[in-house]
């Protein structure tokens, strides 16, 4: 019989970190974990705002138990808009590492109000001072993909270059790629560039961060994410990127005439091509999500009998491990906490 349990001969076995230290990203998983339970009243209800108002609300709640001292550089806004977890607002406990933090406390809110799938609670952590701010830009050209794709693709190549190249890198035909897009009216002409070079495309109704992650994991059928979507999913996509060890860049799109009169206003260069580190310059990212509904990348809650099933991904750059965390909730314990 073949021995499938690791030796001490194996790589597996030889630890490179001297002393393991705290994983953040453990303890924030709650707080995603909450944000996505308490969505749930609301999928399939019609009111997006409802359902992200509750998702902020647990979301805070427990972050404010985290012993970090975090700033908000992406949250729901600014303060005078958005009155809970507002751009600049600290959370945990003052305690510990000093961290910038992203929040989506659902990002595919359309999704969870129509009851469709794909919808995640999902938040970024990295080291202070080192996420991109985006400021007024909502819109951002994206590029992502696995490790393969490092010194391969990029934006200021043609989509069809990239398509080649990069199936090149993978052993694949280019009819084997499979790329992901959001589906909207402004990405019309780049799936027409993608099925002309002759690969597939996966078309989304919402939530590229979902759509960026499965391009960066080996054993998804995807192969690529591109197109516009919001410069505050593309910061949180990159502290995923890192710690999946994949590619990523992103340049500055934006869709109206006063977001581009205000980005450019705010000093932002909109031929830039950013890379992962210009995205995110630390290397000790932190990132996880939880679903809300069902989904390719992670199933959503489930409630089975007296139990809250949840599903969460959780990914540290600086270990680079990523771990699927199964939480299974008393609903009793839920229908008494105040979270
Ligand atoms: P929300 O949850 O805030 O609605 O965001 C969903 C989303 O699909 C993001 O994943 C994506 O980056 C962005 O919206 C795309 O924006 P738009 O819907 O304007 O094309």
């Amino acid at each position: 019989m073949e021995d499938t349990v690791a030796t001490s001969s194996d790589s597996m076995t030889a630890p490179v970190f001297e002393h393991p230290d705290r994983n953040l990203a453990m303890e924030l998983v709650r707080a995603t974990e909450a944000a996505a339970i308490r969505a749930v009243p609301w999928i399939g209800r019609g009111d997006k705002n409802a359902a992200d108002g509750a998702a902020v609300n647990a979301m805070r709640t427990f972050l404010a138990t985290v012993a970090f001292d975090g700033v908000v550089v992406i949250g729901e806004g600014e303060k005078d808009e958005a009155p809970m977890l507002f751009n600049g607002e600290h959370v945990g406990n003052g305690r510990g590492p000093s961290c910038d933090i992203a929040v989506d406390p659902i990002d595919g809110t359309s999704l969870t109000a129509a009851g469709r799938q794909n919808a995640l609670s999902v938040i970024a952590v990295a080291d202070r001072g080192t996420m991109y701010d985006p400021v007024d830009a909502f819109y951002m050209d994206k590029l992502v993909a696995g490790p393969e794709a490092h010194g391969v693709i990029s934006l200021e190549q043609s989509i069809g270059d990239n398509l080649r190249e990069l199936a090149r890198a993978k052993g694949k035909d280019v009819g084997e790629m499979v790329v992901a897009i959001l589906d909207r009216p402004r990405h019309a002409q780049l799936i027409d560039e993608i099925r002309s070079a002759g690969a597939g495309t996966r078309l989304m109704r919402d939530g590229d961060v979902a759509g960026g992650i499965n391009a960066a994991r080996w054993e998804t059928r995807i192969d690529m994410c591109v197109g516009a979507g919001g410069t505050p999913e593309g910061v949180i996509t990159a502290c995923a990127i890192k710690a999946l060890g994949g590619f990523m860049e992103g340049r500055l799109a934006p869709q109206s005439d006063e977001e581009h009169r205000k980005v450019v206003a705010a000093g932002h260069d909109l031929d830039r091509v950013l890379g992962l580190n210009d995205l995110v310059a630390s290397d000790n990212t932190y990132f996880v999500a939880t679903g809300v509904t069902d989904g390719q990348l992670l199933d959503g809650v489930r409630r089975k009998g007296p139990l809250i099933r949840t599903e969460s991904l959780v990914l540290r750059s600086k270990t680079g491990t990523a771990r699927r965390v199964i939480a299974e909730h008393r609903s009793d314990k839920w229908l008494e906490s105040k979270a």
